[in-house]
């Protein structure tokens, strides 16, 4: 049995998708979170600079005794995993394998979509993991960089034009591929399910790499003893906003209220 808490992080809202699955099936892990919601967001950044912003994130979790990291973003998973676990003593979990290695089981016609933001599509993290597990796949992938800001306003409904407009946009394409597994490739994303499922049909299985990393962090942790865990919220801007919107990420109410920090202060 192992008490420490998880530390979760992530630009802002997203990770919530994560710490969602961590709760469902892990209810007895005491968990730190923290959103950087006055830098999100992340997805339209340089890669220097999603560096230097995990540190930090990495860096302030890291005032906790922890037990794990899970990366609840697929920009940082996808850009700054390997320097990150090369700089941690204690295992450091991101999206981007999970998430494929889902997608891998799932697919029966070896054509798979993966969507996210503009640096994760740009750094070819997912598509590089999928075809050097199986070479012989088909990826088709795109960015939806508008994806993030329409979830960030709770604009995730079916019927609300703007967003289902957004989604045949984007998703026009990959649909045209007859991909048959489509990886949510951002931790926001899984808010767009509906959209999303009811756009490309049943035949296309989605991948929520938000809880794809959760069943990682599950499988290879030791968990901690019974009782209901705790979960912390903290943020770098804005805690009553967090607070309102965190209840559509966690489809529950957060009890405490987020705490504010100053990331600056922290790390590199
Ligand atoms: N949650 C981030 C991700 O999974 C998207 C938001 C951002 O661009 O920072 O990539």
């Amino acid at each position: 049995m192992d008490n420490r808490p998880i530390g979760v992080f992530d630009s802002g809202l997203g990770g919530l998708t994560a710490v969602r699955r961590l709760h469902e099936a892990m209810p007895s892990e005491n968990i730190i979170y923290f959103g950087d919601t006055g830098r999100v967001p992340y997805g339209t950044r340089s890669p220097e600079t999603i560096i230097r912003y995990a540190r930090q994130d990495v860096s302030f979790l890291r005032t906790f005794e922890l037990k794990a990291i899970v990366i609840a973003c697929g920009t940082v998973s996808s850009v700054a995993l390997d320097t990150l676990a090369a700089e941690s003593d204690i295992p450091v979990i991101g999206v981007v394998w999970p998430a494929c290695a889902q997608a891998l089981r799932e697919t029966r016609n070896h054509r798979v979509g993966v969507i996210g933001t503009s640096s994760t599509i740009r750094s070819g993290a997912y598509e590089r993991m999928l075809l050097t597990a199986r070479p012989e796949l088909r990826v088709f992938t795109r960015a939806c960089p508008l994806f993030v800001p329409m979830v960030e306003n709770g604009r995730v409904q079916r019927g609300d034009v703007v967003i289902e407009t957004l989604v045949r946009e984007y998703l026009s394409e990959l649909k045209g591929e007859g991909i048959d597994t489509l990886i949510l490739g951002c931790t926001h994303y899984p808010l767009l399910r509906g959209v999303i499922a009811s756009y490309m049909g049943d035949s296309v299985r989605l991948v929520d790499s938000g809880a794809a990393a959760a069943d990682a962090a599950r499988a290879m942790l030791i968990p901690a003893g019974r009782g209901r865990g705790r979960t912390r919220y903290f943020v770098s801007d804005d805690p009553a906003s967090f607070r309102q919107l965190a209840g559509l990420f966690l489809n529950e109410q957060i009890t405490h209220p987020a705490e504010l920090i100053e990331i600056s202060a922290y790390g590199a």
